[in-house]
């Protein structure tokens, strides 16, 4: 029994609209259970379209109550409401014309988080893919731009800040207990931007002076409060439009910014015209309650939302299949930020492991899909690490084929060519190639072609010759709706290292093209001779991560371990660390799975505790050196038949040797790495605490009690200590007193706190092991848990399915189980936040068989459960394909 399963939309069958909206009049009386919004939309009918075409706009949930045409009543022949559409006959064959439209909605019921809704007695919207059709009937589709005027009637007491989109034109008491704000907005906008916010909230007011000397007016809103957890976003705020100007020349367009942070929220944030909105998550830090990578996050995301005001926002997408047109694009932007911000090297091994961990399974799963979809059933669904993160790599590689200066140069004349307009992924392209006079027609693969290329290489060396030849093969797994792939053009940033470290120059190259170190990968198989090399050279492949890929080379552990030390891509030196880590941890699976010692690689043991003591070295690197790659990593490398528990046992027993061995090192880095003053979140500092704690992390993996844990819980002066602490005294010692009482006194402490419950909850649902399960169970009926709040569900639900391995794929199923009931449990209130969780199962056909069978069988039950959601439908039904 299936409703709503949707319709499946394909780019191909793309065209314009009819009528051309040319300005937009919303009038919004605000009241919790009946709003009412009389939406006045000014149309003329595209030139060449029959005079008969009626008029047809979306809709969903909506109750109308009023429909006009020049302010006349339209007659019940003229037209028809459905449940999605609204389709109007007999306009006008010319002449524009004005459409009225009253529709009533409730906000305080509307628990999907999309259209207007109510969070803690504040009206928000979300409209961003397709919620402004639950505000009005509208052409709602992102290549359809109008000026927006909006006026805002409230009552003056509980709701006395009226937001919209634009500058602000004024507003006035109405004298019976109302009052009201009206907005301008003159940059012609998609639907999805459009923002309304009204409430009751406190405010931090800040100014910037633009690169041509305009004052913005910056504002952000928080709780009444809050406002000092505000500075931080504020600071970030500033210095995104600062780095946009000078990076990317970009300079904001209206008098006034604002941010809002709300708690229900069912993405990350928002970037709506002049008035982002964000989950107050991404906003709200302070030492006490918010962790360095809370800090990351907050920086990253003003960010990302505010440099969407140009990407994305001044050029927009002209339908949804282009969303990566302004995420990839955006995503690379506040990359670029943030590594300017922070260190470049550490940034770029955080984004990578991200996109492994991440991206790369969900491009070999039954999710797969083209950054660049030419077809969907639910726009939700494709919001995702694919148009996002791989969208990203696939600018970053752009940028690396064209090199610095042609990069910019195409970014320009994007900027110029299509400012105001909604267009696409070719026209993108286009600006490089007419930029660059380059051709990217194969390039442009990385767009349509799904799955993560594997390229296998070896290389051999002649001594007489003096020549190192270096094969490379390309393969791209079939993905779903695609058996076979063309090959496809692969920057590999290279170099060939020397016994003494140093960098061999090859006289000459050939059998590739090669710009500076970057060898282009066009071919199916392609030999790269290099000439010149005096001995034996170690080659480093994908320096920087310069292409997403995946790349096999046989390689012993000393020859990586040459890398490791010496190359001048520190980013090199970490990918050459983890892949002997990566080997050793598959042998170590192997080996607990049968049963036998698991055996600790001494080139693993050396490269690890060498970078971590080398003080030459910034401390976040070091950091990251020690970080192995993590249960769901390793399980990705094996590919197939996976056994979470032989995972966790292996990686375990690596862990455990590394602690004894480096014992020393670790007691050290603990002193060393002592904060020498106040706290600070800057990134120094930061990288400071994290080496610190890495070392407190192995030290207490060799500790038999939990005194040591306990002691860094009790010292810690910070939350990413505390948490931390928290963290290795609930994951190593579980049933310990000293973890009882660490967790009371942290939930007692912060039981205000939502936001930090939700660390409380997150390092609960991610102790290893069976028992889990019930403890996850239990927490969902504590008081502090609400299952309507989008934060809550992923903190504890949402992490016990994504980063609990070895709990969730319980080999009796129940993991799933439990998962399928909740997705049924939260469909019916807010399909996105459901069929977002229900993606944490897209690996489930690598696992061994007993697990798959499980999966299987809870993915089924989901599948056969009456009234899903169109969200929830389209997700079970491809991992079920
Ligand atoms: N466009 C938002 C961003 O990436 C994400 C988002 C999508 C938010 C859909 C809400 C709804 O910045
Ligand atoms: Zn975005």
């Amino acid at each position: 029994m299936r409703t709503n399963t949707g319709q499946t939309i394909h780019l191909e069958d793309y065209r314009p609209t009819d009528f051309v909206l040319e300005r937009v009049d919303l009038t919004f009386e605000l009241d919790p259970k009946e709003t009412k919004v009389e939406a006045r939309l000014i149309f003329h009918r595209r030139e060449g379209v029959s005079p008969a075409a009626p008029l047809v706009l979306d809709g969903d949930e909506l109750r109308m109550t009023g429909l006009l045409l020049d302010q006349v009543e339209i007659p019940p022949t003229h037209f028809d409401a459905t449940d999605d559409t609204l389709t109007i006959r007999g306009l006008p064959e010319t002449a524009p014309f004005e459409i009225t439209i009253t529709t009533l909605l409730s906000p305080e019921t509307n628990t999907k988080l999309m259209g207007l809704y109510r969070t803690n007695n504040v009206y928000c919207t979300q409209c961003e893919a397709e919620g402004f059709r639950r505000i009005t009937y509208f052409p709602d589709r992102p290549d359809v731009l109008a000026v927006y005027t909006v006026n805002i009637i409230a009552d003056k007491a509980t709701t006395p800040l009226l937001l919209s989109n634009g500058n602000h034109l004024g507003g006035a008491d109405m004298g019976d207990g109302r009052h009201f704000a009206a907005w301008f907005d003159p940059h012609p906008k998609p639907s999805y931007l459009f923002a309304l916010v009204a409430g009751d909230l406190g405010v931090v007011e800040d100014t910037f002076t633009t690169a041509s000397g305009r004052t913005v007016a910056l504002r952000i809103y928080v709780e009444h409060g809050k406002e000092a957890g505000a500075s931080y976003a504020m600071d970030a705020l500033k210095r995104s439009m600062k780095w946009d100007e000078e990076v990317f020349g970009r300079e904001y367009d209206l008098d006034i910014f604002m941010i809002v942070a709300v708690s229900d929220f069912n993405m990350g944030a928002m970037e709506n015209k002049g008035l982002n909105v964000f989950n107050d998550k991404y906003v709200l830090a302070d030492p006490e309650t918010a962790t360095d990578a809370d800090y990351a996050n907050i920086e990253a995301i003003i960010a990302h939302e505010y440099f969407h005001n140009w990407t994305g926002n001044r050029i927009t997408c002209r339908d949804w299949f282009q969303l990566c047109l302004k995420e990839g694009l955006t995503v690379f932007r506040d990359h670029e930020f943030s590594a300017d911000m922070r260190s470049r090297a550490v940034k770029r091994i955080a984004e990578v492991r991200h996109l492994k961990s991440e991206q790369f399974p969900e491009d070999a799963g039954p999710l797969a899909h083209p950054v660049r979809p030419t077809k969907y059933r639910e726009i939700n669904n494709f919001y995702t690490t694919t148009v996002y993160e791989k969208g990203s790599e696939v600018t970053r590689m752009i940028a690396t084929i064209l090199g610095r200066d042609l990069f910019k140069k195409g970014m320009d004349l994007y900027f110029d060519r299509h400012d105001g307009q909604a267009v696409t992924i070719e026209d993108f392209v286009a600006c490089f190639e007419d930029a660059s006079g380059r051709n990217l027609k194969q390039f442009s693969l990385w767009y349509h072609q799904a799955g993560t290329p594997l390229v296998t290489a070896s290389g051999s060396y002649d001594a007489d010759k003096q020549t190192f030849s270096l094969s490379l093969e390309q393969t791209v797994p079939p993905t779903p709706g695609q058996s076979t792939k063309e090959p496809m053009h692969i920057p590999l940033r290279l170099g060939l290292l020397l016994e003494d470290g140093s960098e061999a120059k090859a006289a000459s190259v050939s059998g590739a093209d090669i710009t500076e170190d970057v060898i282009h990968l066009t071919k199916r198989k392609q030999t790269v001779l290099f000439s010149g090399i005096p001995s034996r050279p170690v080659p480093s492949l994908n320096r920087g991560f310069s292409a997403p890929i995946n790349l096999h080379i046989e390689q012993s552990p000393g020859d990586r371990a040459l890398i490791a030390r010496h190359e001048i891509d520190l980013f090199a030196r970490w990918q050459a660390l983890n892949a002997i880590a990566l080997d050793n941890l598959v042998a170590a699976t192997t080996q607990a799975r049968n049963g036998q010692p698991v055996v600790c690689d001494n080139a693993l043991v050396a490269g690890l505790i060498a970078a971590a003591a080398d003080d030459r070295l910034e401390p976040a690197f070091r950091s990251q050196a020690l970080t192995l790659p993590s249960e769901s990593d390793i399980a990705r490398e094996i590919g197939s038949d996976n056994d979470p528990d032989a995972i966790h046992t292996g990686r375990q027993q690596i862990l455990a040797g590394v602690a004894a061995a480096g014992r020393d090192t670790f007691n050290r880095l603990m002193d060393d790495m002592a904060a020498p003053g106040p706290f600070s979140p800057d990134a120094t500092s930061a990288g400071r605490r994290a080496l610190r704690n890495s070392a407190l992390s192995f030290l207490v993996y060799g500790d038999k009690g939990p005194e040591r844990a306990a002691e860094a819980f009790r010292a810690a002066n910070n939350m990413t200590d505390l948490s931390i602490a928290l963290t290795l005294l609930a994951h190593r010692f579980p049933d310990a007193k000293e973890t009882a009482e660490a967790l009371a006194h942290f939930k007692q402490r912060f039981a205000d706190n939502a936001l930090v419950i939700d660390k409380w909850f997150a390092i609960q649902a991610t102790v290893p092991g069976p028992r889990t399960l019930d403890r996850v169970k239990t927490l969902m009926s504590d008081p502090l848990f609400n299952g309507n709040n989008p934060n809550r569900v992923r903190s504890l639900v949402g992490t016990f399915a994504f980063s609990n391995p070895t709990g969730f794929n319980r080999a009796d199923g129940e993991g799933y189980r439990f998962l399928a009931r909740q997705i049924l449990d939260i469909d019916p209130r807010n399909p996105q936040l459901a069929a977002r969780i229900l993606t944490s199962m897209r690996s489930w056909r690598s696992l061994e068989k007993v697990r798959s069978d499980h999966a299987r069988n809870a993915l089924a039950e989901i599948a056969g459960a009456a009234n899903l959601s169109a969200d929830v439908s389209d997700i079970v039904d491809r991992m079920l394909e």
